[in-house]
């Protein structure tokens, strides 16, 4: 923990790539003991800030302590001080659990480490499970033994870069409940990627909403929720209706389209439902969906887009680690 509270403390934290500013003069300040979650799109920046943080890359501008370490002169004690649960897998499948951790502590020059195995194996429900190849594991038992390798050297802060991409939903909540359980059980400051709005909403104390390397905002959830004062009506119609159009029906003060559909943003969508009817005619809408103040709305009113859009994420996330792959080679 840095002097002041906070386990994360970066200024004008910058990275800059050729011509693209990857990260643009982000301000972070994460209190010690919490969950902060960095909300943004793909390509938004979130990876190469946890790159920084880390010490995996050089800051182009700025400053960042992490764990009471600066990241520039002393990268060494940031990297004992913090975990990192990576999107890959990194579990090797032909050994076990036990062998997985003790893998881990031969990585990081851990002596004495078995008693702390012991305790992560008991607190994840694996220790039955221990001498059995994490090949047989079923896909939360691997998530618990990732995390479980992540906490081994006792980190102050731990990094978690898009966790629960591309898991089905009840692995994910059960990831949420195993992140705030680890959090509160360990004390140990998170800090998460996602472009998933339910996953910032549930799981984090406060959010930056991050677009093109910039935090265009940050808060509590609820702070985030509390700034939109607006509802969002998202419509399909069978017939082509213009924007001009719905730009003229009253209440209505921004028309969007978001592929096949078309996003209106409006002071009240009890106000505005039956004139936007009359003027589409209730029998042209193929679909309609209203959505009040939520870490949702609050996101499209900051940056103008969805995010959790299914489907080009996982494309972009194979294609990510791929590229890594070539790399290493
Ligand atoms: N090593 C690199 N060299 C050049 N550009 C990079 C590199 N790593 C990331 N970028 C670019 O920086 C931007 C931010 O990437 P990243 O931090 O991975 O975003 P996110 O994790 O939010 O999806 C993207 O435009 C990406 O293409
Ligand atoms: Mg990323």
């Amino acid at each position: 923990m840095t002097g002041n509270g906070f386990a994360i403390d970066a200024q004008r934290l910058t990275k800059v790539y050729g011509n693209l500013v990857a990260v643009d003069h982000v301000d972070l300040r994460v209190p010690a003991g919490s969950i902060f979650g960095l909300l943004g799109p793909n390509g938004a920046g979130k990876t190469t800030i946890i790159k920084l943080l880390t010490g995996l890359s050089d800051l182009t501008d700025g400053t960042a302590n992490v764990a009471g370490y600066d990241v520039v002169r002393d990268p060494m004690h940031v990297k004992q001080r913090v975990g990192w649960v990576a999107a890959e897998v990194i579990l090797d499948d032909d050994l076990s659990g036990w062998e997985n951790l003790w893998l881990q502590a031969k990585l990081q020059g851990l002596s004495d480490w078995k008693g702390r195995a012991e305790q992560l194996l008991a607190y994840f429900e694996l220790t039955d499970r221990r001498k059995d190849k994490v090949g047989t594991y079923s896909t939360g038992m691997r998530k618990k033994m990732e995390i479980a390798l992540a906490l081994l050297h006792q980190p102050e802060v731990i990094f978690m870069d898009e966790p629960t991409i591309g898991l089905d939903a009840n692995v994910r909540r059960m990831l949420w409940e195993l992140i705030s359980g680890v959090n509160r059980q360990f004390g140990v400051t998170v800090l998460l990627t996602t472009h998933y709005i339910e996953e910032a909403d549930r799981l984090c104390d406060h959010v930056a909403v991050i677009d093109h390397g910039k935090f265009v905002a940050t808060g509590t959830p609820a702070e985030l929720k509390a700034r939109v004062k607006a509802d969002f009506i998202e419509l399909e119609t069978s017939q082509a209706v213009t924007p001009e159009r719905l730009a003229s029906v009253p209440g209505v003060t921004e028309v969007r389209a978001e592929g096949a559909a078309w996003v209106l943003r409006v002071d009240s969508a009890e106000a505005t439902l039956p004139p936007l009817l009359q003027t589409v005619g209730a029998d042209g809408i193929r679909r309609i969906n209203v959505q009040g103040p939520s870490l949702e709305t609050a996101f499209i009113d900051l940056t103008g887009k969805r995010i959790d859009q299914p489907g080009s994420d996982v494309q972009d996330y194979r294609k990510f680690y791929l590229n890594v792959r070539r790399a290493r080679r």
